[in-house]
């Protein structure tokens, strides 16, 4: 069976980008896969956090992907930082990642942008990403859009590794889904709606109140003509609604430019909260009932020991391949 890794970063409340970008995919892919999903408490950190919004984000995070679909009895679900592995070869890779490589992820370039005291840690970023995935063997990666360079320099460096050192690493594939890889933010449609935005009104969170979630749309930017038409050149903002409403409604974008040929965009925008709605309200639900719940202390317990134990096994090899520790006389 094909193994499959995410993750998700615990730094604000996931959206319906992180949602429809991953989320979904996940979903899916938990069906005839060996998965191993994430909340990668570690990236968290490369920006500043607060102590107690970050502890409570990870467990919010934990909820969320079950109350999303994904199933402990399928899919292995755990910290990020109760697996000690990710970092030991996060550092280890590190040693064979170039300075020019890292100063080309156009991620760390925007999130640096302006910036006096970045820390050496969002630099490195991209090694400790490549660390998680590698320790599971993995073959796939789903992730969203903007994560695509991230996976082009793992890749990179698994094969440096093995070319290196020692064939240890498999060369994981990235996964990205053709509608919903990168959702637009509600107020600047040519720019990635981000849960770290500091303009709520650009991002809809997974537990924003359905009556937030009506305004937020309402307001979202269109444009004047007034027509309901999928073209993301000229139409960003009504380019985006229909996605989003598309694949929360699982209706293709053409039969909603037809339903919605002779409406206003005060019907259409209607339109897309409801279905939203339909979908995040269940999750809501299930969200609250988990959150506080032994059982998402369960999950969480059994999704570390697995995954420790796997990637414990990664980690030795990739240790004896560099030359690291000791061999006992
Ligand atoms: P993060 O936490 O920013 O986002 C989590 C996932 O959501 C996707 N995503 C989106 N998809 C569509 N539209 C959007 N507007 C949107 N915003 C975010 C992201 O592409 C991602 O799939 N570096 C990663 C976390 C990570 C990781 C990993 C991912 C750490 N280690 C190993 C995969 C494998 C990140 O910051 O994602």
């Amino acid at each position: 069976m094909k193994k499959i890794f995410s993750g998700i970063q615990p730094s604000g409340t996931l959206t319906i980008g992180n949602y429809l970008g991953a989320i979904q995919q996940f979903v899916q892919l938990q069906e005839d896969h060996e998965c191993y999903f994430c909340i990668v408490d570690e990236h968290a950190i490369t920006v500043p956090q607060d102590r107690l919004a970050l502890r409570k984000n990870i467990r919010s995070l934990a909820a969320l992907y079950i109350a999303s679909g994904i199933d402990p009895n399928k899919a292995t679900l755990f910290i990020q930082s109760e697996v000690p592995a990710h970092a030991e070869l996060g550092w280890m890779l590190q040693s064979i990642s170039y300075m020019g490589e890292l100063e080309r992820m156009t991620q760390f370039k925007d999130k640096a942008k302006g910036k006096e005291a970045i820390p050496s840690a969002l630099f490195t970023y991209p090694a400790l990403m490549a660390a998680d995935i590698l320790l599971y063997q993995t073959n796939i990666v789903p992730v969203g859009e903007d994560q695509k360079q991230h996976l082009e320099l793992t890749r990179t460096l698994a094969e440096r590794f093995n070319k290196r050192f020692n064939d240890i690493f498999t060369i994981p594939e990235v996964r990205i889904p053709k509608v919903g890889a990168r959702i637009m933010s509600l107020q600047d449609p040519t720019k990635k709606m981000s849960k770290s935005d500091t303009n709520q009104k650009g991002f809809i969170s997974m537990l924003d109140t359905p009556k937030q979630i009506e305004k937020k749309i309402k307001s979202a930017i269109t444009d004047s003509e007034g027509i309901v038409k999928f073209d993301k050149e000229n139409k960003p903002g009504v380019s985006n609604l229909l996605t989003i409403h598309s694949i929360f409604s699982n209706e293709s974008i053409e039969d909603l430019e037809l339903r919605y040929a002779d409406e206003g965009y005060g019907q259409f925008k209607q339109g897309v909260a409801n279905a939203v709605l339909q979908v995040i309200e269940p999750i809501q639900e299930k969200y609250n009932a988990l959150l506080d719940s032994e059982e998402l202390d369960d999950i969480l317990d059994a999704g570390q020991q697995k995954a420790e134990a796997l990637a414990n096994k990664t980690l030795k090899k990739a240790k004896k391949a560099m030359g690291l520790g000791r061999v006992r006389k």
